[in-house]
């Protein structure tokens, strides 16, 4: 083995019992550093309660955790400066930060890694960068929230046509629809609370795998990164990433959420709908039709849930083969793991931020309401209060819809004597019911579209909210 050889092998903080340095290609194949870099706040963050906890615990004096410290603080100001070179010959953030403290303070860096492995330290990087995200993510979810609360409020009368399978149901209040989004980001949002316990969950003292021989004090350690608790068994710490998993599911569900909105955003901006105005800034043109206004961000985002979903499917791929305990395979849910994240937290800040500036078109979406008979059911419930079993109700109001279809008029467009030819049950009275106030205002219960619920729903989704 060629000198140099010898030294770059030398270079590796773990290159003692190895008499050939690392295959150059291997060593980039290997190498995550370009990616993980990402995470040198939390390893710094976390080296600092591992360093204060080995002084705390007699194994290093104060003079080297005071040393480390200061040499910490000072690598993670030169790499905020974009001052540090990271190196692929050091593999990781991990052996990057170690190898520039030793570099600064001598000895004393050398000590840092005392009772640590790299597994138990990615580990608890990952879930401390995690936890962090949950928190940044709650808040746009949150500020989404609020502003489909906004709108509901604002919107409480403002009626437009229910669908189911996209045929014109039944009259609904777009305060009522807005809340519908409201209750499913809820949903969401104690999803993203339950899964942060779990990553609160600290894996340091796990070492390799198995623990160490040094009398650590790990509920202080965890006590100093904010963790609930330290994990109670070492193989399982450095190894599963389940807590990751979970995240992306969460995740996965906020997407499909988001990507059903979009898709409602997109047909109600059509010519064919025209229901809403997006702002011209969440739009965009085309290059060659000039008269193209295209709702890009909703597009955009329904088409960026599939990437969340594909995450989880890598992600529990990558853990379903792996025996105990920490593997190299587990390096690989990182780039997942940050792509998730920045998609869910793009996703939420474009639709918080677009959500209250959407116009409703009112006339349009009357008339639409207008046009499918959406008060039949309305017509039936009137009739059975008249009397009728709602099966011959159903079927009058049938023969009253085809009349309405050859005619080409709505149930409230009709003469009373055209309808009363259908059923004598039918008095004049029947108007208040066929008319789309009517309609949504008699659904006035607990759960229902009148707007007098809406109002009472958008101050319980206030009150969630605190
Ligand atoms: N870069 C590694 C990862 O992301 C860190 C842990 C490596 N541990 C090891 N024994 N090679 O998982």
């Amino acid at each position: 083995m060629s000198q140099q050889q010898q030294d770059s092998t030398r270079d590796k903080p773990w290159g003692g019992r190895f008499s050939e340095s690392t295959d150059a290609f291997v060593e980039e194949f290997t190498a995550s550093i370009n990616f993980d870099k990402r995470l040198y706040k939390h390893d710094i963050q976390g080296s600092r309660a591992h360093a204060r906890m080995l002084g705390k615990a007699g194994i290093l004096n104060a003079s080297e955790v005071e040393q480390i410290l200061s040499g910490l603080d000072a690598i993670e100001k030169m790499a905020d400066n974009g001052e540090l070179e990271w190196k692929v010959a050091l593999e990781d953030v991990h052996m990057n930060v170690e190898a520039r403290l030793t570099d600064r303070i001598g000895i004393a860096g050398k000590k840092l890694h005392t009772g640590r492995s790299r597994n138990d330290q990615v580990a608890t990087d990952v879930r401390l960068w995690l936890r962090e995200q949950v928190d940044g993510i709650s808040h746009e979810l949150r500020r989404l929230q609020h502003a489909l609360v906004e709108v509901a409020e604002r919107e409480a009368d403002t009626i437009l046509p229910g669908f189911t399978h996209l045929q014109v149901a039944q009259p609904i209040t777009f305060g009522h629809h807005m809340l519908a989004w409201f209750e499913m980001l809820q949903r969401d949002f104690e999803r993203l609370q339950d899964c942060r316990k779990r990553i609160n969950i600290m894996p340091l003292g796990a070492a390799a795998l198995a623990g160490t021989t040094y009398p650590i004090d790990r509920d202080y350690t965890a006590q100093l990164l904010g963790f609930e608790r330290p994990a109670r068994n070492s193989l399982d710490a450095v190894s599963d990433r389940d807590f990751a998993i979970e995240f992306t599911s969460v995740a996965s569900l906020i997407m499909m959420h988001l990507s059903r909105f979009s898709e409602e955003l997109v047909l109600w901006t059509s010519a064919q709908f025209d229901f809403i105005r997006l702002p011209d800034r969440f739009c965009t043109g085309s290059s060659i039709m000039p008269q193209k206004k295209n709702p890009d961000v909703p597009e955009l985002v329904r088409g960026k849930s599939g990437r969340v979903f594909g995450h989880l499917f890598s992600l529990l791929t990558l853990m379903k083969g792996q025996p105990l305990a920490y593997n190299k395979d587990n390096q690989e849910d990182k780039e997942p793991l940050f792509d998730t994240v920045d998609t869910l937290l793009g996703s939420l800040r474009a639709f918080a931020d677009m959500m209250p500036h959407v116009q409703p078109k009112p006339d349009k979406m009357r008339r639409a309401a207008m046009q499918g008979f959406s008060t039949a059911t309305d017509l039936a419930d009137y009739l059975v209060r008249k009397g009728l079993p709602f099966r011959d109700a159903h079927e009058v109001v049938g023969k009253a819809v085809a009349l309405g279809v050859a005619t080409g008029r709505d149930l409230s467009e009709m003469q009373l004597i055209e309808l009363q030819a259908f059923s004598e049950a039918i008095g004049d009275d029947v108007f208040a019911v066929l008319t789309l106030e009517g309609s949504v205002a008699a659904r006035n219960h607990l759960g229902g579209t009148a707007p007098d619920q809406v109002r009472k729903q958008a101050g319980v989704a206030r009150t969630l909210l605190g």
